[in-house]
């Protein structure tokens, strides 16, 4: 038996000092999520079926981050989800919505008035890659008063293009025909829209997360399964990073996971996890991964810990790991970074995990309130909710993620409801203010310098309460 004197202490119970604040010093967010492998804000998003499918994966990368795509899902449909983040082009909208020539004025209000568009192309038999007749936009058909007129007979003759495009030809041309809208059409078929508002994606998104050839980057989780299938459909669609979702890393199960993806796939960059102690770091870095993801027992609808009594406070966790991490880099000169993986509610907790000694934070339920992420809003006594639920909760069904067999399963996660966060672009960028601001408090300009600088200390109950709000009346 092995007693660890060490407490476990979670992230709201640590506090930073502040150390001298720099006049005038930009701080860059950019940080190492694996080796080879980094991102410009450091948020990453939880690979979760009420968390990360494709829209969330394009918010957050369009933000600096990066989206890992839930592995509890067909093969084929994760692939197709990480198909649509790469193949998602700023400014070029495909399979728009569009309509019929026979189409009523009336109908067309309609479809106005429900979906909020006010621009739609027409093809026969409005097919969205149909033949070609022309662009209506609310100009056209709000101020008709012929409710019953057949939409061809109020056309206006937009210029279009009969080419592909790039990027900034597609904007000179939109300059050039002063039109908010540009159909591009090959061989008489629609092919896509590019509306002036998108175009201007690339001034609104300085810090974007793209490849080489300018594709927006995913990661994707897989499993310990099928994960020899698995791995080469996300290759083969494109994914920039795997990750291996699993509640314990320190495992057999793991290992031969990441040989196979390493002998097979060498040029994806790989983290595994989780793990909670520098044994189990060392293990997943001895087995070959690029990057580690640590924490257990501490996501928001984790009971792990209630059910098994297994699991750390996520600051002891990244402690260990960090010395861990850093004692290997200080033999080897390797940098494995370390993803604080749950446990975040505020902007507060994630200073404090990078403070700590974390590379970056992967967050579940912070993102899951974005209109991004795949669930619907609900509405409860004027409030406004978003259902969440754990991956190793029964309704998501994944079994795979605790290295074991369907028959074996026992619930280790909840189901629940979060509040409606917004954008997530409106969310992220308040966070981040929050967070630079606590930097600047530190005196770092970046998140390697905020890991040597940092000074935090343990708070009592008394040091905890007095932070707060305390001795008013918030409210009369
Ligand atoms: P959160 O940010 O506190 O919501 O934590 C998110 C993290 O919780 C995920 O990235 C997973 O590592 C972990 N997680 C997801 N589902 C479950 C579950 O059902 N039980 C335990 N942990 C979970």
């Amino acid at each position: 038996m092995k007693i660890s004197n060490m407490k476990s202490t979670s992230l709201k119970e640590w506090r930073l000092l502040p150390g001298l604040t720099r006049a005038g010093k930009e701080i860059i967010l950019k940080t190492k999520i694996a080796k080879g492998f980094s991102i410009n804000i450091p948020f990453i998003s939880s690979s979760m079926q009420a968390v990360t499918g494709s829209r969330m994966a394009i918010a957050l990368a369009k933000q600096g981050g990066i989206g890992i795509i839930f592995t509890s899902q067909s093969i084929k449909e994760e692939a197709e989800m990480v198909r649509k983040v790469k193949s998602y082009k700023a400014g070029f909208i495909e399979n728009p919505l569009t309509v019929k020539p026979e189409t009523k004025v009336k109908e067309l209000k309609r479809i106005n008035e429900v979906t909020g568009y006010s621009t739609f192309p027409v093809t026969i038999n409005g097919d969205p890659k149909g033949v070609y007749k022309g662009l209506i936009t609310a100009e056209d058909f709000v101020l008709e008063d012929d409710d019953k007129k057949a939409i061809e007979l109020i056309i206006n003759n937009k210029k279009f293009i009969d080419r592909n495009v790039t990027f900034n030809e597609a904007r000179n041309h939109l300059k050039e025909f002063r039109q908010k809208c540009l159909p591009i059409v090959i061989n008489g078929k629609l092919k896509s829209l590019v509306f002036r508002k998108d175009i201007l994606d690339e001034k609104n998104y300085p810090l974007q997360l793209i490849d080489k050839q300018k594709r927006l980057m995913v990661g994707a989780a897989v499993n310990t399964h099928d994960y020899e299938n698995r791995v080469k459909a996300l290759v083969d669609a494109g994914v920039d990073l795997l990750v291996i979702d699993s509640s314990d890393g320190f495992s057999e199960y793991q290992k031969r996971t990441i040989n196979f993806i390493k002998k097979n796939h060498p040029g994806i960059p790989l983290i595994g996890g989780n793990v909670v102690s520098s044994e189990g770091f060392n293990f997943l870095v001895n087995a070959g991964v690029d990057g580690v993801k640590i924490g257990m027992g501490i996501g928001s609808t984790c009971i792990t810990q209630e059910v098994k009594g297994v699991g750390r406070g996520q600051a002891t966790t990244i402690m260990r790991c960090r010395k861990a991490r850093d004692d290997l880099y200080e033999k080897t000169g390797d940098y494995h970074p370390l993803i604080s993986d749950g446990g975040v509610s505020t902007s507060k907790d994630i200073i404090i995990a990078l403070a700590l000694g974390a590379d970056a934070v992967m967050m579940g339920r912070y993102f899951t309130g974005f209109d991004e992420s795949p669930t619907r809003i609900i509405e409860r006594g004027g409030n406004k909710y978003k259902p969440f639920w754990g991956e190793g909760s029964n309704k998501a069904k994944n079994w795979q993620r605790y290295n074991k067999s369907i028959s074996q399963f026992i619930e280790e996660g909840v189901e629940g409801y979060v509040p409606y966060a917004g954008r997530l672009e409106d969310g992220v960028k308040k966070a981040l203010l929050t967070i630079t601001s606590a930097m600047n408090n530190v005196g770092s300009c970046n998140i390697k310098e905020l890991h040597e600088l940092a000074h935090l200390e343990y708070v009592t109950g008394g040091a905890l309460k007095e932070g707060m709000a305390h001795d008013l009346k918030l409210e009369l």
